[in-house]
């Protein structure tokens, strides 16, 4: 059967005159129905964890925008949960997690296959989702890349450059690299129950991409993408899959060749042409508007939209956001970003 999808058109390398969009963060507290939501669930984790609630804020911004992608409402964090850290989210600032200092914290986390006593909740997310999203609109599974869940594992918390990460990488490897195979491994369990439940697309976010360099970059960012990639790809040739390394600068270039990715996400630090020139020759890119314009709106929303829209109009091209929209978002703005790209 032909493919209709639009989102699955692009990822399998068609040019539209019109790409498919969906936006990062696009279940999420900009949304009035969101917020009321998860009030019922009573936190964001216990929203997480209750499948009838999570697809139904997966479904809002469907509901409201029409977009051409759905992503599961999930956490990159739940693996650290589902592998015995503890997790917990203060309102306002962020996640909080047990710490891995050395190798004995490390080894008290579970091993990989232990995940899906915890993760279960989230394929039934999946499964109602499968049933529920309109026809035309693609259904995208999603975890942490290793680099990225790591530097929540070890420093308990978010951390502006990572440093206690690159700290146990420098004075502790074994624990460090024993740390990102065990992520890696329950990654590549994740991402296949996820399939198995009804995922059509998945997507890895190695947000910290951008403080790896060089060596450590094709190391930490590079080959546990291959790796994960590859694994799926054995099991499931037809699953495309989406990385997104934001703010890899100029390692965004060879990405899909080196990972065996389907679509490299660009964030918006980046210049689109650069990206269309250097980065989309070698396959389907997704992104990169600021997030900041869903804030701001007006004019310069609609002139950017068609700027980067028309950039990437020589090859395969995802409309996204260059990282996830923000609670001061205007959900207005959306509107016009779509009548700006849909005309
Ligand atoms: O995109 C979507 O709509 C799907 C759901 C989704 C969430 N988080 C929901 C969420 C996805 C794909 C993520 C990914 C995620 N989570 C990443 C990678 C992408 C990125 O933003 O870089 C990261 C680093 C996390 C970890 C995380 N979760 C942080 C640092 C925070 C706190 C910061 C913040 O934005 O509040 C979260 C909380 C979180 N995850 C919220 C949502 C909707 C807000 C929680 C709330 O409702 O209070």
């Amino acid at each position: 059967m032909a493919e209709t999808k639009k989102l699955m058109r692009a990822l399998k390398g068609e040019i539209m005159d019109v790409p498919p969009v969906w936006l990062m963060r696009q279940a999420g507290r900009y949304l009035p129905e969101y917020r009321e939501t998860r009030a019922k669930a009573g936190d964001f984790l216990s929203l997480c964890y209750n499948p009838e609630l999570a697809a139904e804020v997966t479904l809002q911004p469907i509901r409201r925008y029409g977009f051409d992608g759905s992503i599961l409402f999930a956490d990159i964090l739940l693996v650290p949960d589902a592998l015995g850290a503890d997790l917990w989210f203060v309102t306002g600032e962020g996640p909080r997690l047990s710490t891995i200092t050395g190798a004995d914290d490390f080894a008290k986390l579970k091993p990989a296959d232990a995940i899906h006593e915890t993760l279960s909740p989230i394929y039934e997310t999946v499964k109602i989702l499968a049933r529920e999203l309109p026809a035309e609109t693609t259904l995208i599974g999603f975890a942490g890349a290793p680099w990225t869940v790591a530097t929540y594992m070890i420093a308990g918390r978010g951390t502006p450059d990572q440093a206690p990460a690159h700290a146990l990488m420098r004075e502790d490897p074994a624990t460090f690299d024993a740390l990102m195979d065990r992520i890696t491994e329950a990654t590549i369990l994740y991402l296949s129950a996820q399939i198995d439940a009804g995922a059509e697309v998945v997507k890895l976010f190695d947000s910290w991409a951008g403080s790896l360099r060089g060596e450590a970059f094709d190391k930490y960012a590079t080959a546990p993408a291959k790796r994960i990639i590859s694994a799926l790809k054995a099991r499931y040739p037809h699953v495309p899959v989406i990385a997104f390394p934001r703010e890899a600068g100029d390692a965004y270039i060879g990405f899909h060749a080196a990972t065996g990715a389907d679509c490299v996400a660009i964030d918006n630090s980046v210049d689109s042409d650069w990206a269309a020139a250097n980065v989309q020759k070698d396959g389907c890119v997704q992104g990169n508007l600021s997030p900041a314009l869903m804030i701001e709106g007006g004019q310069r929303l609609i002139d950017e939209t068609k700027r980067i829209k028309a950039a990437f109009a020589g090859g395969p091209h995802i409309f996204n956001l260059g990282h996830g929209i923000t609670p001061e978002a205007d959900p207005e703005n959306v509107h016009v970003m779509l009548e700006a790209l849909r005309g």
